[in-house]
C-alpha cells in the first residue's frame, strides 16, 4: 500500500512549548472518535495533547446526554474545573457534545464555563478560544446538514494502537419517543464513502489490526457520489470496501438497528473472514405494546425473526443488545416478555438501563414516566441476573475450544497476562508468553467468569 504516513500524523505530537489542551470525554464511541477530531483541529491550531488537567491551558469536556446520571457527572467535573481556574488564571474550560447542544447557554451561565460548542461546531474551536481571551464566554451550537468533518484526519489517543474508530455517518433520523440522539446531533447525514476508505488506509500503514465503523444507525448508511450521482454505496458495500484493504484487518461495526438491518449486510459479513462476526442489535425491550410506544418501528416476532436469519447465515455470530427496564406505561407483563426474550435469544452481553426521561422527546411530552424508581430498579436488576446467568452459561460452553484472537493490549490484573477478542467480541485474558499487543494468537479455553474466557496460547 502506498506510503499515506507523510500527509498526517495520526498520533498526538506531545511538545511542551506549546499551549496545552487537556480532553476529558463522556459517553458513547461517537463521542471519543470526536474528541479525535476536535484534537485534530486544535493540533492543526498549534495546541498540543497533555494528560493532566493541571498543565492545561485548555480544558475540554466532551458531554453526554443519553441518561440523567451522565450529565451529572459531567456537572461534578465543572466543580473541579472551577477550583482549577481559580488556582490558575487564564485557564480556558471549554464543554462539547451533547450536552452542550442540549443546554446551550443555560451551561454558559456556569462560572466554570467559557465554551459551549455542540457537535457540529468543532472546526470553530480555535477561533472560539481565541474569542473567549478577547471578549469572554463563547456559545456555538449550530447545527449542520453536511457537517461530517470528513476532511479531518482524527488524531488517535487510544491506548495501544490497535484498534482505531471510523465515524461513518453523524446525527440520527429515527425519532425512537424516548431518545435525546436526534436533538442533539442532528439529521442524518451519511460522509463521503472514499474518505472512509481513505482513513481505513491512514490506519493500516500506521500498523492499526482493528477498524470499528461507527454510526447511530449504520444499516441507514447510503452515499451518493455528488460528482456522479450513479455512483451509490451502501453500508453492505462500504463494509466490502473497508474489508477487501488488507485480509489481515478485522473490521467491526455499530450500530446496527433492527428496523433497517437487511440480509445483505449479514451475507457481506459472512463473505469476508476479517468482517468479525459480531452484531450489536439493540432490542430495547422484548414487549410489541412497549416498542410501538417507543416507535421501534418493528415487532417482538419481527426481532426474533432477524435473529433466526443471523444464526442460519452464519451459526455462531455473536449478538449483543441494549434494552431498557420501566419505559412509560411498562406493565409487569411487558416486563416479562423482555425476560423471556433474553432466554430465548440468549445474548453474549447486553447493555441494561433504566428508563430516564429526557426534556423535550416525544415520550417527554405524550407518555408520563409513570413507573416508580423502585420498580424500575428492581426490573432492571432482574434483567442484569438472568443476563449474567446466560453469559455465564454461553462462555462456559466456549471451555475446551479454540479461537484466535487479536491481541490488545496486557489485562488490568496483571501486567504478565495479556487480553484480546475474538470474532464474537468475547474478551479472552491469558499469559502473554513472550506475545504482544496487535499479534493474532490461538488460544484455548480453559475456564471463564459471566464477562471473560481464561484461556491459554497454543
Ligand atoms: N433512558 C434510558 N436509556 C436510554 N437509552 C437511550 N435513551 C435512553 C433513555 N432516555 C439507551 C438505549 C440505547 C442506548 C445507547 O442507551 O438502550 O440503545
Ligand atoms: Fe453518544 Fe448519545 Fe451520549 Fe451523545 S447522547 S454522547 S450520541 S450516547
Amino acid at each position: 500500500m502506498e506510503d499515506l504516513n507523510k500527509y498526517h500524523s495520526v498520533h498526538p505530537v506531545l511538545d511542551a512549548t506549546r499551549p496545552q489542551v487537556y480532553i476529558e470525554t463522556y459517553g458513547c464511541q461517537m463521542n471519543v472518535n470526536d474528541s479525535e477530531v476536535v484534537l485534530s483541529i486544535l493540533q492543526q491550531a498549534g495546541y498540543s495533547l497533555c494528560t493532566e488537567m493541571k498543565q492545561a491551558d485548555l480544558i475540554l469536556v466532551n458531554t453526554c446526554s443519553i441518561r440523567d446520571n451522565a450529565e451529572q457527572r459531567v456537572l461534578g467535573r465543572l466543580d473541579v474545573f472551577r477550583l482549577e481556574k481559580k488556582r490558575r488564571k487564564g485557564v480556558v474550560v471549554g464543554i462539547l457534545g451533547c450536552m452542550a447542544e442540549r443546554l446551550k447557554d443555560k451551561l454558559l451561565e456556569h462560572p466554570a464555563v467559557d465554551i459551549v460548542a455542540g457537535p457540529d461546531a468543532y472546526r470553530a474551536l480555535p477561533k472560539l478560544v481565541a474569542a473567549v481571551k478577547a471578549s469572554g464566554k463563547q456559545i456555538n451550537t449550530i447545527l449542520s446538514h453536511e457537517e461530517t468533518y470528513a476532511d479531518i484526519a482524527p488524531v488517535r489517543m487510544d491506548r495501544n494502537g490497535v484498534s482505531a474508530y471510523i465515524s461513518i455517518m453523524r446525527g440520527c433520523n429515527n425519532v425512537c419517543s424516548y431518545c435525546i440522539v436526534p436533538f442533539v446531533r442532528g439529521a442524518e447525514r451519511s460522509r463521503d464513502a472514499w474518505s472512509i476508505v481513505n482513513e481505513a488506509k491512514v490506519l493500516i500503514c500506521n500498523g492499526y489490526k482493528e477498524i470499528n465503523l461507527l454510526g447511530q444507525n449504520v444499516d441507514s448508511y447510503l452515499w451518493t457520489n455528488p460528482a456522479d450521482p450513479t455512483e451509490k454505496v451502501d453500508f453492505a458495500d462500504l463494509l466490502e470496501k473497508v474489508a477487501l484493504l488488507d485480509g489481515t484487518v478485522r473490521v467491526r461495526f455499530a450500530t446496527s438497528h433492527p428496523k433497517d438491518m437487511g440480509e445483505k449486510v449479514i451475507r457481506t459479513m459472512a463473505r469476508h473472514d476479517n468482517i468479525c462476526k459480531h452484531i450489536h442489535l439493540p432490542v430495547q425491550s422484548g414487549s410489541t405494546v412497549m416498542l410501538e410506544r417507543m416507535n421501534r418501528k418493528y415487532t417482538r416476532e419481527s426481532y426474533l425473526a432477524q435473529i433466526e436469519m443471523i444464526r442460519g447465515i452464519i451459526p455462531d455470530c455473536g449478538i449483543t443488545t441494549d434494552v431498557i427496564a420501566g419505559f412509560s406505561g411498562e406493565t409487569e407483563q411487558d416486563h416479562e416478555e423482555t425476560l423471556s426474550l433474553f432466554r430465548k435469544v440468549r445474548f453474549d452481553g447486553a447493555f441494561m438501563f433504566q428508563y430516564s426521561e429526557r426534556p423535550g422527546t416525544k415520550a417527554s411530552r405524550h407518555y408520563p414516566d409513570d413507573i416508580p424508581t423502585e420498580v424500575k430498579t428492581s426490573r432492571l436488576n432482574e434483567i442484569i441476573a438472568l443476563q449474567n446467568t446466560i453469559s455465564m452459561e454461553n462462555n462456559r460452553e466456549c471451555i475446551g475450544k479454540e479461537y484466535e484472537v487479536l491481541i490488545e493490549g496486557t489485562s488490568k490484573r496483571s501486567e504478565s497476562e495479556l487480553v484480546g477478542r475474538t470474532t464474537h467480541n468475547r474478551t479472552c485474558v491469558f499469559p502473554a508468553q513472550g506475545h504482544k499487543a496487535g499479534e493474532y494468537v490461538t488460544v484455548r479455553v480453559h475456564g471463564c467468569s459471566s464477562a471473560t474466557l481464561l484461556a491459554e496460547i497454543i
